[in-house]
């Protein structure tokens, strides 16, 4: 029988919260810390502060009983075995993870230790974070057999982030203390030996009942480089199908096809092949830069990674130039716009390439009429409506009387509306998709021009 295990999690944005609740589902006590009183009080009173699925159910469930929310490290660090360090390594301008937040935790920890602490790298660090951390907390004054560091880096995707925690394709422990190892294993039991999937009410995933994810023991260096090295490798896959996407453009090719053909191969797998206006979101950027950088510190050429930055950044100015193609000039013209997130199913626009193209648009003198189902918000705080830009409720009112519509995040109701209404509603029947959400032969039945990512474009015959 798993045993139950207390447990402090630093830090309550994605990482911190979904990391919090998912320990509590699999039965550990938690403490949430945050310094920010208002998070805190706000997520005492059951407010999630971020749209993601499950939490608001889990919150519900153990929030002020099995999660207990506070600003105290220093309580959390004297009640807990294990401290999970989850607070922002943001971009700094060199490219490098600022890890100032990581450092002031590490030195507020030490002031408290007393007994054996397992302290937990959870925010993605670069290598050798964890021979700082540790660096730090005996700086401090804390004898060396009062701790350990390890890393265990957290694979979750906005949006589906509680089922990937408690479903994950592995589980990764960097820890160079068999005593730490041991304390990070019993916190997975639940999940490694599978116990968690028998639960009639577990949260539904990859996982079923029989299901025991691996748990990799590696060394703290090298869970730290597979963080990196695994988003930076997704980075690389989603750059790679775009420039193949623009090649298949070139040549009238379709690239659904090539994704198809190169996924059936096991070595190359079908995910991640997905072609459309660029990867964003709080991660892979950051990542990227953050791995190239240290790369460069180390005196190695990593410049494929640059390269990877290139076509992302490209592939934004491409989709501009394919609006540009599509109704000539550009000034004066009214677009309708269908998602601002950096991906569907989020309100997160970190990065987003979304919000980078209606900048673009907009400074091209183009207006705007813009709707996601639950970013416009955020948005609005960054790009406030105006004369050129409004915000507004439905699809088809961003859709009317517009020049074209343009699909720019991959929200799944996007990808089932009225074709015949749209085709109405616009002043000219354009739908020009940075998403690949439609068959191009459906939009030409409905006698929608068409234009999409690497796909031969869908034109009526009136438009020849
Ligand atoms: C990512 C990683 O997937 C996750 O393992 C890590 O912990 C955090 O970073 P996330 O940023 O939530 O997760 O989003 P993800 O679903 O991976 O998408 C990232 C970006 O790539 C989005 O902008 C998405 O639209 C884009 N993308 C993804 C593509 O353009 N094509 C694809 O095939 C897949």
């Amino acid at each position: 029988m798993p045993k139950n295990i207390q447990i402090a999690v630093v830090g309550s944005g994605y990482v911190g919260l979904v990391a919090a609740v998912c320990f509590a589902e699999m039965g550990h006590d938690v403490i949430c810390v945050d310094n920010d009183e208002r998070k805190v009080k706000a997520l005492q009173g059951g407010d999630t502060l971020i749209h993601e699925n499950y939490l608001p159910e889990l919150l519900q469930r153990y929030r002020n009983t099995k999660v207990r929310f506070m600003s105290d490290l220093a309580e959390a660090t004297r009640e807990c075995e294990a401290i999970f360090i989850a607070v922002g390594t943001p971009q700094s301008e060199t490219g490098d993870a600022d890890l100032s937040y990581v450092e002031a935790v590490a030195c507020e920890i030490a002031r408290s230790i007393t007994s054996y602490k397992v302290i937990v790298e959870k925010s993605t660090v670069p290598v050798y974070t964890n021979e700082w951390i540790r660096r730090a907390i005996e700086r401090n004054g804390v004898a060396r057999d009062l701790f350990d560091v390890v890393s265990n880096p957290e694979f979750l995707r906005e949006g589906t982030a509680v089922a990937d925690f408690l479903h994950p394709d592995r589980i990764v422990v960097g820890a160079d203390s068999e005593r730490a190892a041991a304390v990070l294993g019993g916190i997975y039991a639940p999940l490694t030996e599978g116990t968690y999937y028998q639960r009639a009410d577990a949260i539904p995933g990859s996982c079923g009942p029989t299901a025991k994810p691996p748990l990799l023991n590696t060394s703290t260096k090298s869970a730290e480089i597979i963080k990196h090295a695994s988003n930076a490798f997704l980075a690389v896959k989603i750059s790679f199908i775009n420039a193949v996407a623009n090649l298949c453009e070139a040549t009238d090719a379709n690239v659904e096809q090539v994704a198809i053909g190169m996924g059936m191969d096991a070595r190359i797998g079908p995910k991640f092949l997905r072609p459309g206006i660029g990867y964003g979101g709080s991660c892979f950027p950051k990542d990227v830069a953050a791995f190239r950088s240290v790369a460069e510190q180390l005196g190695l050429d990593f410049s494929m990674l640059s390269e990877v930055e290139k076509i992302n950044e490209n592939q934004k100015k491409r989709f501009l130039s394919k609006v540009r193609t599509a109704l000539w000039t550009l000034r004066g013209k009214k677009l309708g716009v269908l998602g601002l997130a950096f991906k569907g199913e989020t309100d997160d626009i970190r990065e987003s390439p979304a919000i980078d193209l209606v900048e673009m648009f907009l400074a091209e003198g183009c207006s705007i009429k813009a709707f996601d189902p639950a970013a416009m918000e955020r948005t609005a705080e960054r790009l406030p409506a105006g004369p050129k830009l409004s915000y507004v409720e439905s699809a088809y009112a961003a859709a009317d009387d517009a020049d074209a519509l343009l699909i720019l995040t991959d929200w799944a109701e996007f990808a089932t509306l009225d074709l015949k209404r749209l085709n109405t509603t616009l002043r000219y029947p354009i739908v020009i998709d940075g998403r690949n959400l439609y068959d191009p032969h459906v939009m030409l039945e409905n006698g929608l021009t068409y234009i999409s990512v690497g796909r031969p474009s869908a034109i009526p015959p009136r438009e020849h």
